[in-house]
């Protein structure tokens, strides 16, 4: 017996063509496949396979079912072996077990969390069509917003109004028990045991599986206060898991698969009303930055992703960090910039069909060409920026899977810049190699670690513990380093009423900020490399000349990155060019520049560092009780637990402080 969770997910990995074509030759015709049918003694092929289904049909014998139907016939398989082939096929990990009495009940409580969102999005419609508070304020804004009623009803869009008319108190008169709708995060639980509505005033956009059924919700408010939070939107639940599903793509698969391209936008509305211009092809990631699952989703349909996000900073940065995710899946990515002051949504509504299709066929760009625009404009021509722009490029060509596809785009880069292509190539290899290292070493680390808690007293402990490594720690180590080299001689704004304790200074910069921060704490850097950058940075730093900070900072990354010891120079240069996974995503927060947030995100790195650095010495700790016991040591045991307990009470502190942050 295979769990629910896993069979949807080997259930969502499958391209019923590619396992079709395991043993049928296919032709693509249009939006399906057609090969020989080998159910029936076939002469002219006559079996269609449809991707966008999912199904497989004959029109001369008739038979037809599904990717695990075809398979079951074919192969003689039973359902279960059937699964099992398939996720093997796609390297998912089954579990198997018997199903007990247990399975079963989780098998209908998962059927019950989507019944109730079904109830809930019917419920929300209909207080938008046939109440009057929904008519006056949810049905007015989305008509104001120019969506038409045939896509209000398309998208199944409702109006929450919450204590005037509450899902809570209908639901469970219509008979849906309190534990369903507080589970589907559609309602909340308080202290007295009474439910209350999670929604309430908002507009509701519920959020499809691919399979059609309504598995969560996003609410956007009405007021245009900033007190109040634009979107709410439903938990992670045991239906409903963000990274693996993608708004929109319930009503855009079809086009998808149709126009072989599946354009990327970022909101709800962008969605929506490029649909209602005629452009289907079109699905969101929902404010979260992209995933690797949501690729593979795509990639069901289609190799070809266009990226649309808003032209403003935080569009682009977002874009950045999606171009890689999508070519190291192996599909094609090509980016459209809107102009500055447009997002999908606004640009959509302005122009027809055809005027945003020439737009984008006319605007989209390769990669290569995309970022070296927007990397050449965001930085000045000499030639260390211009080494950033090209580096930046050709990291993202080598996370392309396949070789012939990278070497092409090797090529183009090399003419680009007028550049040797043989040392675009080398330096390509170099850059797998190094990545190749870090993987196997991350994998042999988490090896070790699996071996060690094979039943010994500390597994449990371990196993709540993440990033305990030196590997791991090089990354807030490194975070720390990139603010010095960027920032170092900025000074830091802490606002008045400071969430950072009493005794935040009032004004330090990035450099005496952390300095200060590690000395308190006697804290030495753990990688070897990084501990003689800082050291020589503290060194360098203080021979320099009163300037400008940015001045500052250019003599800093200049000394760096032409560091006589090549490890040095190419560490910095990876700091100061790498697009930080951290910095990406507060970006897409925030639109405010770096150097304005400084307060906020060096002591929230430098906290980090400290969180991590904590953990590990529990762990170590934690490590050193475990041996004692082994050994029967007690005479230590009392010295050593008093220390954990202190160190895990430091953890708890700093975690807090974090979480407050
Ligand atoms: N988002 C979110 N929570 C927020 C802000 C945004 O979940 N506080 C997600 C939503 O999925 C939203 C997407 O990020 O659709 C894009 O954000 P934004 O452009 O601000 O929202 P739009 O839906 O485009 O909103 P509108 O055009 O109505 O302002
Ligand atoms: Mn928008």
């Amino acid at each position: 017996m295979i769990d629910r969770a896993t069979i949807d997910r080997i259930l969502d990995a499958v391209r019923i063509e590619e396992v079709i074509g395991d043993f049928v030759t296919l032709r693509k015709r249009g939006t399906n496949y057609l090969g020989l049918c080998p159910f029936h003694e076939d002469k002219n092929p006559s079996m269609s396979v449809s991707s966008t289904k999912g199904i497989f049909k004959c029109f001369s014998c008739g038979k037809a079912g599904t990717a695990v139907s075809f398979l079951m016939e074919h192969e003689h398989l039973s359902y279960a072996e059937a699964l099992k082939y398939l996720a093997k096929k796609y390297h998912i990990e089954v579990v198997e077990k018997e199903e007990s009495a247990e399975d079963v009940a989780e098998r209908m409580r998962y059927e019950s969390l989507v019944v109730v969102s079904e109830y809930a999005q019917k419920f929300f419609q209909d207080t938008l069509w046939n109440t009057d508070t929904g008519r006056a304020i949810g049905l007015s804004y989305f008509r104001e917003r120019k969506f038409s009623d045939d896509t209000i009803r398309r998208f199944g869009l409702g109006y929450a109004a919450g204590r005037d008319h509450s899902l809570s108190v209908e639901a469970q008169r219509a008979g849906y028990k309190k534990e369903y709708l507080v589970d589907s995060g559609l309602c909340v639980e308080r202290d007295n045991g009474d439910i209350s509505d999670r929604f309430y005033e908002r507009v509701m956009f519920p959020i499809y599986s691919l399979s059609g059924r309504v598995i969560a919700f996003g609410g956007r408010t009405l007021r245009s206060d900033k007190s109040v939070a634009k979107y709410v939107n439903s938990p992670e639940t045991e239906i409903y898991n963000k990274s693996r599903s993608l708004y929109g793509l319930f009503q855009a698969k079809n086009a998808i698969s149709k126009s072989d391209k599946c354009i990327l936008v970022e909101g709800y509305a962008d969605v929506i009303s490029m649909h209602q211009a005629g452009i289907e092809n079109v699905v969101a990631s929902s404010g979260t930055s992209l995933t690797v699952e949501q690729i593979r989703l795509i990639k069901r349909f289609t190799q070809n992703v266009t990226i649309i996000y808003d032209g403003d900073e935080a569009g682009i940065k977002a874009s950045i960090r999606g171009i890689d995710l999508v070519l190291e899946e192996g599909l094609n990515v090509k980016v459209v910039l809107l102009p500055p002051e447009d997002d999908p949504d606004s640009f959509a509504k302005a122009h027809s069909k055809i005027e945003i299709l020439e737009y984008i066929k006319e605007t989209e760009k390769d990669f290569i060409t995309y970022k070296s625009e927007i990397l050449a404009r965001t930085s000045d021509s000499d030639p260390l920026s211009r080494a950033r722009v090209i580096n930046d490029i050709i990291q993202s060509v080598a996370v392309i899977p396949d070789q012939i596809l990278r070497n092409l785009y090797a090529d183009m880069t090399a003419e680009r810049f007028s550049l040797k292509s043989e040392d675009i190539h080398s330096k390509i290899i170099e850059i797998r190699q190094k990545r190749r290292e870090i993987k196997e070493s991350h994998q042999q680390f988490e090896e070790r670690r699996a071996e060690r808690s094979h039943g010994n007293g500390i597994s449990e402990m371990e196993k709540e513990q993440s990033g305990i490594s030196d590997y791991a720690l090089s990354f807030p180590e490194k975070e720390l380093l990139y603010y010095l080299m960027k920032f170092g001689s900025y000074v830091m704004h802490f606002p008045e009423d400071a969430v950072y304790g009493a005794d935040a200074p009032v004004e330090v910069t990035v450099s005496q900020y952390i300095k200060s921060s590690l000395d308190e704490d006697g804290i030495v850097f753990v990688n070897p490399l990084y501990k003689d950058i800082l050291e020589e940075y503290y060194i360098f730093s203080s021979g320099l000349q009163e300037e400008k900070p940015a001045e500052i900072q250019k003599s800093v990354i200049r000394y760096f990155s032409t560091h006589q010891n090549s490890a040095v120079s190419q560490a910095v240069l990876d700091m100061v060019c790498d697009s930080h996974p951290v910095r990406v995503k507060e970006y897409l927060n925030s639109m405010v520049p770096e150097e304005q947030t400084l307060a906020a995100s060096v002591s929230k790195a430098v906290l980090n560092y400290k969180l991590k650095l904590t953990d590990r010495m529990c762990i170590d700790l934690a490590k050193q009780v475990a041996e004692a016991q082994k050994n029967g040591d007690s005479g230590q045991m009392p010295s050593l637990v008093k220390r954990l307990q202190a160190f895990n009470r430091v953890k708890n502190r700093l975690a807090r402080e974090m979480k407050r942050m």
